[in-house]
């Protein structure tokens, strides 16, 4: 990105045009060290991005921002729009502080009720054993958002990938679904062609979702091939919170989402990855984890269960992900009767019924560049789903299920 453009969004966050400069000045300086991309405070204190949601449950929801220096950060939450409790993120009774990036879940909430909350942060300007310094407090505006309710007769998605650093296709891709109301977003991979630093990840991905959405609704990140790659990569989990693992399900109203990660989509030993893939033992691992979920009571109990997933195990390449993918997952969908099965990573979109080797049907998203971007929605009811994919010159493809 050119230094006007990223003057341009750092002023888009409220950073005044001083401390965007200084911020400019930090970035260009550690782009010079490509090896200390994550650098440990740059700039004036600010708020670097709004807040953004993630891992909705009917009982909880994550709030996370990031910060321009090292603080102390909370939430405060509450219903009929009164922030009247506070909660900080405590790891083994230490509360989490002298950090910039907070990730901060909210526990115990009741299903299917709004909520307001604000994000507090508290610079730490000097930080020794038994002498910490606090500077200014930042305090974010008030915000919304809506716990998932357990007997919810529906649910609303909208999925986007293979955004490939276009952040401008997001507005775009969104404006598509014409503020019909929905539940929460799912990135459905690749959003970046290699990740190779934080001011990246908030400009191609989290801040194009703030300033639309993820400060009231919640996206789900299904990590695609390309958002393996870079010197950052590595970092990817510590910006989303997807739970546990880096895989995920969930239940919402009718619905079961299960949202593996398909990890690269060549062998650990390509020349591509250097020795520094171990995809092979990560995909195994999630199988038993994968048949854990479909066995629950969640899924058995649920009217649909759908696959959110980057890799389309058919009716793609043959390359090795593709079919570790068809290998791994596709027996366990078959065994368990996934209902359908949402996926991305070819470039090309379809909508494809279920066949004698797969039992489902599968949607595959489209791809980065204009003319085969899509938006895809769904919407699942206690009696059925309707999937739309619509591409980027307003051309609508519908499978009722
Ligand atoms: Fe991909």
């Amino acid at each position: 990105m050119n230094r006007s453009a990223f003057l341009k969004r750092l002023l888009l966050l409220g950073i005044s045009g001083t401390s965007a400069s200084s911020l400019l000045a930090s970035s260009e300086k550690t782009k010079e060290n490509k090896s200390v991309e994550k650098v440990e405070e740059i700039g004036p204190f600010a708020f670097l991005t709004k807040p953004y949601l993630q891992f909705p449950l009917p009982d909880a929801m994550t709030v996370m921002w990031i910060t321009t220096r090292n603080c102390y950060s909370w939430v405060e939450f509450g219903e009929n729009n009164v922030c009247s409790q506070r909660v900080t993120n405590a790891i083994n009774g230490l509360n989490q502080a002298y950090n910039r990036v907070h990730k901060i879940r909210l526990n115990e909430l009741k299903p299917g009720t709004q909520y307001a909350y604000k994000v507090y942060s508290k610079e730490i300007t000097q930080f020794h054993a038994y002498d910490v310094s606090y500077g200014e407090t930042l305090e974010s505006p008030v915000y919304h958002f809506t716990t998932p309710s357990t007997d919810a007769d529906e649910v609303s998605l909208l999925i986007l990938n293979d955004i490939h650093d276009r952040p401008e296709s997001i507005p775009y891709l969104l404006g598509l679904n014409k503020n019909e109301p929905y539940d929460f977003v799912c990135l459905n991979g690749d959003m970046v062609n290699h990740l190779d630093s934080e001011s990246q990840l908030i400009t191609s991905v989290i801040q194009p979702c703030t300033e639309l959405f993820a400060s009231e609704k919640p996206f789900i990140y299904a990590r695609g091939n390309h958002d393996t790659r870079g010197s950052f990569a590595r970092h990817l989990y510590e910006y989303i919170d997807t739970g546990e693992n880096p895989y995920c399900s969930f239940s919402i109203g009718p619905a079961f989402f299960i949202v593996p990660d398909i990890g690269e989509d060549k062998a650990d030993n390509d020349k591509e990855y250097f020795g520094l893939a171990s995809f092979d033992a990560y995909r195994e691992k999630q199988t038993i984890w994968l048949e854990q979920q479909l066995k629950s009571k969640a899924a058995r109990k649920a009217k649909f269960r759908i696959v959110l997933i980057h890799i389309p195990p058919y009716h793609s390449d043959d390359f090795y992900g593709t079919v570790q993918c068809r290998k791994l997952f596709v027996p366990l969908f078959n065994k368990y009767k996934i209902d359908i099965v949402i996926t991305a990573h070819t470039h090309e979109y379809g909508i494809f019924d279920p066949s004698t080797e797969h039992h489902f049907p599968m949607i595959i998203g489209g791809g980065p560049k204009n003319g085969t971007r899509t938006l895809i929605k769904l919407h699942v009811t206690q009696k059925n789903m309707d999937v739309t994919l619509i591409n980027d010159s307003g051309e609508i493809f519908s499978k009722h299920i």
